[in-house]
């Protein structure tokens, strides 16, 4: 580890050497946590400030995909394919759980929120169940991965003890965390959250290969003979999770992933959209849009880039290792971030003061060889929990799952 000379030399060279201002003051474990902190940090992301706004996007075009007919017609097949898949042991399933949730302002992990309304249904509970469906039918079960940070891992794993795994076998299910980003003000500057440790928050879902990797479990995976992971988000309550027709589909297309998508609900939802870049699928994120592409429209009336991701993606291990390596785009996010002040008080901003920095999943799909577009009926399997009232909230989600018949 370093040590302090050796830190400041890197923090000046980088134009952080403020980070230190109350090092002298600090416990000695402090000081060391903070030099940790300072080692593992990734200057590089940090240059991602100065190509904000600047698009690296390649040529853009629309991209079509399986849609619910064909789906319908060939069911049995898909169905067929993708559950011989899951009985020899080839599936496994990773949910993604380590995002802060701030939207749901929700102090604790986003999962271990009740939904119920007469009897308890934790958002975690939900996706067990939907889960467990695919795994009666099947008859046997999936390894599941669940993915956390250094901010909810605790909690985290201790619900799921509290709650036994909501029926689930324990030797099926493995925690891995995330890395952290730190966070820095408008200037660039490092902030630091406690005067002896730097603002960091989890650094996005787009690296959840990277640490299932550096946690060990990439052995676990080839051990039990899996090639294929279904990822999925934690806030879907109403997703089908290693969905047999959607795992056959993609196996028999013969493509490295596969993507589920809904018809968008309007031109200005706030979804990612599938598309083609330099003749590659890919995933462009509302925010990146330009008002043509969101409008636009073809000969029938339908919207041109009409089909929205849902965060429910498959890839073929092999192909992941492949591209584990390579250059992630970062996105750079501004957000409210309490820091300490240089007086040393502790300030919590009303409105976004400076950035965090995060890889996204979506960003896999474009530096894979290919994928499958499978659409679903969003009625049924897209209730996104991101808010507490309004559009994709517990109160949206609620209605969706009575409307589904699931008891709540
Ligand atoms: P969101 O984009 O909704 O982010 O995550 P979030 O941090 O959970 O929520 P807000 O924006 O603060 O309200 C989509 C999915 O990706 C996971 C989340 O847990 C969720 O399942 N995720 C997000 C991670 O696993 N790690 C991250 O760093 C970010």
């Amino acid at each position: 580890m370093l040590d302090f000379t050796k830190a400041e030399e890197l923090l000046k060279k980088n134009g952080q050497e403020h980070v230190l201002r109350f090092f002298d003051s600090l416990e000695e474990e402090e000081q060391r946590n903070l030099l940790r902190q300072i080692d593992n940090l990734d200057f590089e992301m940090l240059e991602a400030i100065h190509r904000k706004g600047s698009s690296t996007r390649g040529e853009i075009s629309p991209l079509g995909a399986v849609e619910i007919p064909e789906i319908e017609e060939r069911k049995e097949e898909f169905v067929e394919e993708g559950l011989n898949a899951i009985r020899e042991g080839k599936v496994g399933a990773i949910l993604l759980a380590g995002g802060m949730g701030t939207r749901l302002g929700f102090e604790q992990p986003k999962g271990t929120f009740d939904i119920g309304k007469t009897r308890h249904l934790y958002i975690f509970e939900c996706l067990i169940n939907n889960l467990l469906e695919v795994c009666d039918v099947a008859g046997c079960y999936i390894p599941l991965y669940i993915m956390t940070s250094e901010k909810n891992h605790e909690a985290t794993y201790e619900f799921f003890e509290e709650h036994n795994y909501f029926g689930y076998p324990a030797e099926d299910v493995h925690f891995f965390m995330q890395d952290m980003a730190p966070a820095v003000d408008y200037n660039g500057k490092l902030l630091l959250e406690e005067k002896g440790r730097l603002a960091t928050s989890p650094n996005g879902n787009g690296g959840w290969f990277i640490s299932l990797h550096k946690s060990g479990l990439l052995d676990d995976i080839h051990a039990r003979g899996v090639e294929w992971l279904n990822i999925f988000a934690v806030d879907n309550v109403l997703q089908k999770i290693a969905d047999p027709a959607f795992i056959g589909a993609t196996i028999l297309s013969g493509k490295e992933s596969g993507s589920k998508v809904v018809r968008k609900a309007s031109p200005q939802e706030r979804v990612g959209v599938m598309c083609q870049e330099d003749g590659k699928p890919s995933i462009v994120e509302y925010y990146e849009m330009t008002d043509e592409m969101v409008t636009q429209r073809d000969a029938d009336g339908e919207l041109l880039y009409r089909f929205g991701v849902i965060l429910n993606y498959l890839f073929r291990v092999d192909c992941l290792e492949e591209i584990m390596l390579n250059h992630m785009n970062v996105h750079v996010v501004e957000k409210k971030i309490p820091y300490v002040n240089e007086e040393g008080e502790k300030v919590k901003p009303e409105e976004p003061n400076g950035y965090k920095f995060e890889t996204l999943i979506l960003d896999m799909i474009h530096m894979l060889k290919s994928n499958l577009v499978y659409e679903v009926v969003r009625e049924k399997e897209f209730a996104p929990i991101k808010n507490l009232h309004g559009v994709d909230s517990v109160d949206s989600a609620r209605e969706l799952l009575e409307t589904n018949g699931v008891e709540l």
